[in-house]
């Protein structure tokens, strides 16, 4: 078991457009996959991109299932995802909160599709493609968005929607 520590929005890692990887199974993508569920998991995250480990790779995992920090969010089956690829199914978009172990304690609105269609590889190298809606799109939006150097805060259109978690939480919004 390996838990990294999840870099912090300020290292340039997490600003570059990260590398495709080889969708075809390695040693290599899976000692980074555990690294990533094992860090995810420790800190409770409902994803995590490779970047945030310090790997440039075009890898994410995402999973929800009686998560402490989205208690009232839809359960998401645990997922690996290489290469995604994410096509917005109409323009309808949704506003809500998100948080990123990259900016510990904090929180923002953000706007997200509200449905979309996602394609990728898993790490044995099958390929993967689903139709979500609602939290589960927004997380593979998040988790995408770090393949492309995006951090949450730069999609927030109105700063006042961003904040300490602990603060929003005790005083609404
Ligand atoms: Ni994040």
């Amino acid at each position: 078991m390996a838990v990294i520590k999840a870099l912090r929005m300020g290292h340039p890692i997490l600003g570059q457009v990260a590398a495709s990887v080889d969708p075809l199974p390695s040693r290599e993508l899976e000692l980074l996959v555990d690294d990533l569920w094992d860090t995810m998991r420790a800190l409770d995250g409902a994803g995590l991109a490779a970047p945030q480990v310090g790997v440039s790779l075009r890898v994410v995992v995402f999973e929800v299932a009686d998560n402490p920090r989205y208690p009232d969010a839809e359960t998401v089956p645990p997922t690996v995802l290489v290469n995604p690829h994410i096509e917005p199914l109409g323009e309808r978009m949704e506003s809500g909160w998100e948080a990123c172990l990259s900016i510990p304690g904090m929180c923002g609105r953000v706007p997200r599709f509200q449905h979309i269609r996602y394609r990728g590889f898993s790490a044995e190298g099958e390929s993967i493609e689903r139709e979500v809606s609602g939290f589960h799109a927004r997380v593979v939006q998040h988790e995408c968005d770090h393949l492309n150097g995006l951090l949450y805060p730069q999609r927030i259109p109105e700063l006042r929607d961003f904040g300490f978690s602990e603060e929003i939480e005790a005083w609404g919004s």
